[in-house]
């Protein structure tokens, strides 16, 4: 509880640690500014270590997770604090994984993809100076410059009442039915969010993200009480990588979780078994696998000149462009 007390101030969600007897003083004064030179220094040695995360001296944030290096920041206007005392921070900067190139950009690009295709996602910008993806906190609402209110979140290992190292499918996780059993159960309108979620996972079996599991997917409980299912977050293609043969994604459909496997079959059975309309879901899945090459693309003519963009554009595309014409064929 000490630990937390120090280190759980600011956390995903709005619960904030605080020792005993101890109330949340913001101040304005706690935000303090860190130029980009500071910053680049801390995501490589951040990535140097090949650590998780790595809060300065006087911060106080944690995260979830653990598998990404990554830090909390806050951004106004344009320029970078430092969260110290109970300052809320409003963005996580991600430098990518050691060993796999260009992988910030990868989670860019996809999420990026993914907004294009209307999939409901996290605001991501790649930030070239600082080789990392910046990405803007959905629990976070700043009213103004250092006047910042928390929305409380849940993933839905949480929500499931499941431990976090059963987060995969695999290891007994939940399943997308149980998700959308969840969002049934708590959230005010739950066919639109169930149609969400489905967008959701069917995007990352298209983009070959393989770890959609139960922690990566959230419900935010607002303030007045109303409940919703969050955007998409820490969504990144794994095909620039190993291509798409024997990829698997974390959370299959229907039964199906290679990569390229998907058809009209195990559509119709996670249709079904979420409650969704069937005729609806398969049409979706046929959207986004004709749009999803182009939306790459044009996610990847964006950020053309960052330095790793055009090696993308080889590694990314045609992988896309295979699974989602294989996915096409199975749907007919
Ligand atoms: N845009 C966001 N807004 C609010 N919270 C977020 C956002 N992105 C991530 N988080 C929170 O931070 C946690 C860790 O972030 P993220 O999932 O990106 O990292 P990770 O290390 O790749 O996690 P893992 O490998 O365990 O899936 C998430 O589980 C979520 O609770
Ligand atoms: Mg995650």
């Amino acid at each position: 509880m000490g630990l937390l007390s120090l280190m759980g101030r600011d956390c995903p969600e709005a619960v904030s640690f605080l020792g005993v007897g101890e109330d949340p003083v913001p101040r304005a004064s706690d935000y303090v500014e860190v130029d980009e030179g500071v910053l680049g220094l801390r995501l490589s040695e951040l990535m140097d270590r090949g650590e998780a995360s790595w809060q300065a001296r006087a911060e106080h944030w944690s995260l979830g997770g653990g598998f990404q290096p990554k830090i909390a920041l806050a951004c106004f206007d344009g320029r970078w604090y430092s969260c110290e005392g109970d300052a809320a921070t409003t963005h996580i900067l991600k430098p990518g994984i050691k060993g796999r190139a260009f992988q910030s950009l990868v989670e860019h690009v996809t999420m990026r993809a993914c907004a294009l295709m209307g999939v409901e996602v996290a605001n991501t910008e790649y930030l070239d100076g600082l080789g990392a993806v910046c990405i803007e906190r959905f629990d976070r609402v700043v009213r103004r410059p250092f006047d910042v209110v928390r929305i409380h979140q849940e993933d839905f290992c949480q929500a499931c009442g499941i431990l976090p190292e059963n987060k995969y499918t695999e290891n007994r996780g939940p399943v997308a039915p149980d998700i959308a059993a969840a969002i049934d159960r708590f959230i005010d309108d739950p066919d639109t969010d169930k149609k969400a979620f489905f967008l959701m996972v069917v995007a990352n079996h298209l983009l070959g993200a393989p770890d959609g599991h139960a922690k990566n997917f959230s419900l935010l409980e607002y303030p007045d009480g109303g409940v919703r299912l969050a955007p998409m977050y820490d969504c990144a293609s794994g095909l620039p990588y190993d291509g798409p043969r024997d990829r698997r994604v974390a959370m299959g459909i229907g039964g199906v979780s290679a990569v390229g496997r998907l058809g009209i079959g195990a559509v119709t059975r996670m249709a079904k078994a979420c409650d969704l309309n069937g005729d609806w879901c398969v049409a979706k899945v046929s959207d986004l696998s004709k749009g999803l090459p182009d939306a790459v693309a044009t996610a990847l003519n964006e950020v053309s000149g960052v330095s790793g963009a055009e090696e993308l554009r080889i590694r990314l595309l045609d992988p896309v462009a295979f699974v989602c014409e294989a996915t096409l064929a199975r749907l007919r």
